[in-house]
């Protein structure tokens, strides 16, 4: 680092932090719209109608998206996570994905999608070069999974987690929001998935984000409890944290199972030490932390005729803001949540 605490960014070094956290990575959320209503995520005014929708020229264009990734992969940012809403629902998605893998130094493009249009789409996706996919999955019950996300879509998403395997996707990581009397009694069967099919189920904790508060404090389940619990299926072995590995902690149920299980934490054990994010919501806010509302507006910087190096700072600048972590869990032993951003415009 710099005397004046400037993060440094060189082709050598890479982006660090002031908390000399390496920044590699780059979330960018596609569009707020969304197929589903899943019910962590809108409110309940949202959950019988539409979404509140970011206009036209809220959003940031592709040509705009690629013109950030491309400044932010010369700085040092290897990896790129496509979210939502649900990325797949934008128009012409599939054009803007193969301009985005085009892009020099940018080899690890991944999508988190609801797996809604992965049938339709995998193929495409797996050929473009996105060839890693996180699924949202919070049940295996059809009539609960439409209960959860307000559509009846099991059958759908399910033949998107199969087109995955299918197709050769690795890895194909399952995102389960475990929630108290709503799916903690399948945990067990989502850890045995595990033991027979090539993919890593992830039991996350539910966070209280933004203005979906249907989290209360006995909904939540805590990683501990979790493990717990699927400590008594059988052993669990701790593998080793890949290179590109995020927050999960990763373990494998006997030693002859052929996926492996994640277990995030945000709540009971935060991993912002290890944090390497930053994130572009949909609406171009640049937001150096999921659970601290600061953002700076790409939009100005893309379209009042700046040059590169003005996003540059303005990358620069978002990582100086980069907050050491959160307190998430101190603030909702006191008052509950004070994170009001949307999960679905910042897409998680
Ligand atoms: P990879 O590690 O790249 O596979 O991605 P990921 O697990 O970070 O991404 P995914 O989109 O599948 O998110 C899984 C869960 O982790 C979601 O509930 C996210 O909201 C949560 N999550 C992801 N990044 C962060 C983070 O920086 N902070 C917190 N608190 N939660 C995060
Ligand atoms: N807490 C934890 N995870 C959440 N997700 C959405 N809302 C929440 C929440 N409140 C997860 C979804 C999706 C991922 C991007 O974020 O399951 O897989
Ligand atoms: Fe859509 Fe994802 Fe929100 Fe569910 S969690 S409503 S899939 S954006």
């Amino acid at each position: 680092m710099t005397h004046d605490n400037t993060p440094i960014a060189s082709a050598g070094t890479g982006l660090v932090d002031l908390f000399a956290r390496p920044i590699s990575y780059l979330r960018l959320s596609l569009t707020d719209r969304c197929n589903l209503r899943c019910r962590y995520c809108v409110t309940e005014e949202e959950s019988d109608g539409c979404l509140t929708k970011l206009a036209h020229d809220e959003l940031l264009s592709y040509e705009e998206l690629l013109r950030v990734a491309r400044v932010a992969v010369g700085m040092g940012i290897a990896k790129v996570r496509l979210t939502g809403g649900e990325p797949l629902v934008r128009r012409n998605v599939m054009q803007f994905i193969r301009d985005l893998t085009r892009i020099e130094g940018l080899d690890d493009v991944r999508i988190t999608t609801n797996g809604v249009l992965l049938e339709r789409y995998g193929r495409e996706l797996y050929e473009a070069g996105v060839t890693k996919v996180n699924i949202s999955l919070d049940s295996f019950k059809p009539e609960r999974v439409a209960a959860i996300t307000g559509v009846d879509c099991f059958d759908q998403v399910w033949r998107g987690v199969e087109t995955a395997l299918a197709l050769g996707f690795s890895p194909v990581k399952l995102n389960m929001v475990a929630m108290r009397h709503v799916n903690d009694d399948e945990l067990a069967d989502f850890a045995l998935l595990s033991r027979r099919l090539s993919v890593q189920v992830r039991f996350i904790e539910f966070m209280p984000i933004g203005e979906s508060s249907r989290w209360n404090a006995d909904t939540y389940i805590g990683t501990d409890e979790i493990m717990a619990r699927i400590a008594a299926l059988g052993e669990l072995i701790p593998l080793e944290k890949g290179r590109s590995d995020g927050p999960a902690k990763v373990y494998r149920l006997g030693a002859d199972a052929v996926g492996t299980l994640g277990f995030i934490s945000p709540i009971s054990h935060h991993f912002c030490s290890r944090c390497n994010r930053l994130r572009l919501t949909s609406s171009g806010g640049l937001r150096s932390c999921l659970l601290h509302d600061h953002e700076i507006d790409l939009r100005p910087v893309l379209r009042d005729g700046s040059g590169d190096e003005a996003l540059r700072q303005a990358l620069l600048a978002a990582i100086r803001n980069k907050p050491e972590g959160h307190h998430l869990d101190e603030r909702l032993r006191r008052s509950g949540s004070d994170c009001h951003g949307r999960m679905s415009r910042i897409g998680g």
